[in-house]
C-alpha cells in the first residue's frame, strides 16, 4: 500500500447506517483529489467515489481482479474463497466461460417470457395490500415480489416456496452483522466459514438447489434450473460447485436488490408527489421514471477490487494487493455527471447511473430482469392511480454493503 492521502472518518461502521447512506462524507471524498485511502481493519483500502473512476475500475479487470481475495470488504482464507466462490470472485478466462455459460438464461428473449407472471405477481400483490389500506410496504410489496417472481423462474414448486422465503430471508439479514441462527440449523456440519455470509441457511439453499438440480436433469421442465443443469457450450457444463454457487447467487441476487430498488423507490414517489404526478400523467415517464429510481435507490453500495500488480487510478499510485473498493451509490450522487443529484427527477435525461455496476465484465446479469420487474410494478401502481404517503420514518438496515431497508409503514389512496 502507497498512502497518499488519508481520511480519518470511517463509513465502513455498519451502525453508521442505520440513519441512512453517509451522504457528506462522500461528496467530501468526491472532493478531495486521486483516491482516498481509507483504513479498515489492520490496513485499509482505496475507495473509489467518483463516476469516472467506478467505471474505469470497472473496465480494468486485469489491473482490479474479482477473483484474488473476495469483491467483499472483508478478506477470505484461501479455502474459504474457493469453496464460496461465486461467479463475482472470478477473473478471465473462468468468468469469461462461466458467464458465457450462464448468460443464455438472461437474455432479453428468455426474461420476456416471466413478465406475464411477473405482473400477475405484482397485481396479487398489490391489490391486497390497497385493500387493507396499507402497512409496511416492505413485509408485504417489496419483499414478497422478487422472491416470488425469482422463485417461480428457478421452478421451485408452490410448496416450497415458503421455506425457500425462510432460508433467504436469513441470507439478507447476514448482510448486517448480527449472527441469527445456531451453526447447525437446518442439519448444517459444514464450518460457517465455509458458507456464504457464515449463514448455516447458505448449507440449507445449497442443499435444495442440488437436489431440485438433481430431478430437473431426470424430468426436466420450462424452467431455469432445467435450463442451468442442461447447460452446454461444446460439451462444456457447469460443474457441481458452480451449479451450487449460482443456485445460490440468484436467490440472493434475485431476493436483496430488487426489494431494495422497490422500497426507495415507493419511499421517493411518497416523498416527491409532483414527481410520482408526472408518471401518472403520462406513461412515457414510465422509463425515465424507473431508471431514476435506480440510480436513487442504488441497491448495492459497493464492490470490492484488489489490485494484481502496481498501477494507478485518478493519479493515485496503487500498489499490488491493495483493496480497492467502488461506491456506486457516490458515483450515483456525482455533481460531475448528475445535475443537482439529490434530487430525485423522474424525467432525468440522460440518466448514466451505476446501480448495475459500472459496466465491463461483471455488469449485473440481472439488470434486464431487474427492470422488467421494476417497470412492471410501476406500471401496475399507475394503473391503479395509487399514491403512498410515509406513515412513520423507515427502519435502515445496518449494513454498508447494501442500501436495505427493514420496515417503511404507508398509507395509499387513490389520486
Ligand atoms: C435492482 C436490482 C439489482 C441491482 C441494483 C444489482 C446490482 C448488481 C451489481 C452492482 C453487480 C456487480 C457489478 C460489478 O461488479 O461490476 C451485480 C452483479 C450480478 N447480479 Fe445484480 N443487481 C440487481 C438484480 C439482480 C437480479 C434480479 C439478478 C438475478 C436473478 C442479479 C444477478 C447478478 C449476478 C449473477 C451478478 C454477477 C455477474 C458477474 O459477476 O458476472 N442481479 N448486480
Amino acid at each position: 500500500m502507497t498512502s497518499t492521502t488519508s481520511d480519518p472518518v470511517d463509513v465502513t461502521t455498519s451502525s453508521l447506517y442505520l440513519d441512512g447512506f453517509p451522504h457528506e462524507r462522500f461528496t467530501a471524498m468526491r472532493e478531495t483529489p486521486g483516491l482516498t485511502w481509507h483504513p479498515y481493519g489492520d490496513s485499509g483500502f482505496w475507495a473509489v467515489t467518483r463516476h469516472a473512476d467506478v467505471k474505469e475500475a470497472s473496465k480494468r479487470p486485469t489491473d482490479f481482479s474479482s477473483g484474488i481475495g473476495h469483491t467483499n470488504l472483508w478478506d477470505l482464507e484461501p479455502d474459504a474463497l474457493e469453496a464460496r466462490r461465486s461467479i463475482l470472485d472470478t477473473d478471465a478466462p473462468d468468468h469469461t466461460r462461466l458467464r458465457r455459460l450462464v448468460s443464455k438464461a438472461f437474455t432479453p428473449k428468455a426474461i420476456r417470457v416471466w413478465e406475464d407472471v411477473t405482473r400477475q405477481i405484482t397485481c396479487e400483490l398489490l391489490d391486497d395490500w390497497m385493500e387493507k389500506g396499507g402497512g409496511d410496504w416492505v413485509a408485504e410489496v417489496a419483499a414478497p415480489l422478487p422472491i416470488r417472481v425469482i422463485l417461480t423462474i428457478l421452478g421451485v414448486p408452490v410448496e416450497d416456496a415458503d421455506y425457500l422465503v425462510e432460508i433467504s430471508n436469513y441470507l439478507v439479514e447476514g448482510t448486517s452483522d448480527k449472527p441469527s441462527l445456531p451453526a447447525d440449523a437446518y442439519g448444517n456440519s459444514t464450518e460457517l466459514r465455509l458458507l456464504p455470509f457464515q449463514s448455516p441457511a447458505s448449507h440449507a439453499l445449497y442443499e435444495y438447489g442440488e437436489q431440485l438440480g438433481a430431478k430437473r436433469l431426470a424430468d426436466p421442465q420450462e424452467d431455469m434450473v432445467t435450463m442451468l443443469v442442461q447447460l452446454e457450450d461444446d460439451g462444456d457444463r457447469l460443474s457441481h460447485n458452480e451449479y451450487r454457487n449460482f443456485f445460490h447467487a440468484l436467490v440472493f441476487a434475485g431476493n436483496e436488490t430488487t426489494r431494495t430498488a422497490i422500497t426507495h423507490g415507493a419511499m421517493a414517489f411518497a416523498d416527491n408527489p409532483d414527481q410520482w404526478q408526472r408518471i401518472l400523467d403520462d406513461p412515457a415517464m414510465v422509463e425515465p421514471g424507473v431508471e431514476e429510481l435506480l440510480r436513487w435507490a442504488t441497491p448495492v453500495l459497493h464492490m470490492r477490487r484488489t489490485a494484481a500488480a502496481d498501477t494507478e487510478l485518478a493519479g493515485t499510485p496503487i500498489a499490488a494487493g491493495d483493496k480497492v473498493v467502488m461506491w456506486y451509490m457516490s458515483a450515483n450522487r456525482d455533481e460531475a455527471v448528475f445535475d443537482d443529484p439529490f434530487r430525485f427527477d423522474a424525467g432525468r435525461d440522460p440518466n448514466p447511473h451505476l446501480a448495475f455496476g459500472g459496466g465491463g465484465p461483471h455488469f449485473c446479469l440481472g439488470a434486464f430482469l431487474a427492470r422488467m420487474e421494476v417497470t412492471v410494478l410501476v406500471e401496475e401502481m399507475r394503473k391503479r392511480n395509487m399514491v403512498l404517503e410515509t406513515r412513520s420514518p423507515a427502519v435502515h438496515a445496518p449494513s454498508n454493503f447494501v442500501h436495505g431497508v427493514l420496515s417503511a409503514e404507508m398509507g395509499v389512496s387513490r389520486a
